[in-house]
């Protein structure tokens, strides 16, 4: 299966990936991940990409196009942050075309923007192993430590609730407009991402009834 997860930032991409990832075999390319492993390591991409997270815009297209083509050597896959720009699902489309690769489905999780953002005030990523949790919706047993490998658990740079707002601003305005792209082609499948993170991924199956 070829996927790709969309939806405003705090929907649950890639905890919802996670459980895809597991569940069909596939290979995960979160670009938002790729760009903070670069950041972290301080690379030339991640010192480049780095001014535009923490302003919460999106990087330039051509960078991302060229960074994930590259990482779409796996058969399955789910796309989780990319595309996010009609130029980006355009050249997509031409690389996976080019390859006889077409996509699955492209799964819409939609989410009411005040819980969005209420969920990413509480998020918080294990500095060691890097699970993703919530201190606000699901309290670790000790204050600021993984409840699965003891690490720290730590705050995302873009995770204020400025940055969030325009975040979600951006999705509005530069992705959005992929809906009405995929849905043209017949891919589109919109997935109410409110509900426990079970119920979501048993949404995310359905959705995929009958897909190979
Ligand atoms: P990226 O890392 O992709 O961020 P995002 O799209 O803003 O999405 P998030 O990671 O914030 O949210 P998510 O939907 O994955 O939610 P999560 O599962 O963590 O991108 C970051 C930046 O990189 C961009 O702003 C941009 O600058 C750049 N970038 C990346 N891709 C790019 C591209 N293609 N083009 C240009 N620039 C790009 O869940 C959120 C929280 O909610 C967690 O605490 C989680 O535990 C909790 N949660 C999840 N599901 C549930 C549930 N069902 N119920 C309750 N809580 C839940």
């Amino acid at each position: 299966m070829r996927l790709v997860l969309v939806g405003p930032p705090g929907a649950g991409k890639g905890t919802q990936a996670g459980h895809l990832v597991k569940r069909y075999g596939l290979a995960h390319i979160a670009t938002g991940d790729i760009f903070r492993a670069n950041v972290q390591s301080g690379t030339e991409l991640g010192r480049m990409a780095s001014s535009y997270m923490a302003a919460g815009e999106l990087v330039p297209d051509e960078v991302v196009v060229r960074m994930v083509v590259e990482a779409l050597a796996s058969e399955g896959f789910v796309l989780d942050g990319f595309p996010r720009t009609i130029p980006q699902a355009l050249a997509l489309e031409k690389e996976l075309e080019a390859t006889q690769r077409p996509l699955t489905a492209v799964l819409a999780l939609t989410l009411d923007e005040e819980i969005a953002v209420k969920r990413l005030a509480g998020r918080r990523a294990c500095s060691s192993c890097g699970r993703i949790t919530n201190v606000e919706l699901d309290p670790p047993r000790t204050e600021g430590t993984c409840d699965s490998c003891g690490g720290r658990l730590v705050r995302r740079d873009d995770d204020d609730e400025v940055t969030v707002r325009r975040r979600l601003e951006v999705y509005q305005e530069s992705t959005e407009p992929l809906l009405t792209f995929y849905a043209e082609r017949g891919l589109l499948r919109l997935v109410d991402a409110d509900g426990s993170e079970e119920e979501v991924t048993e949404r995310l199956v359905a959705a995929l009834a009958g897909s190979r």
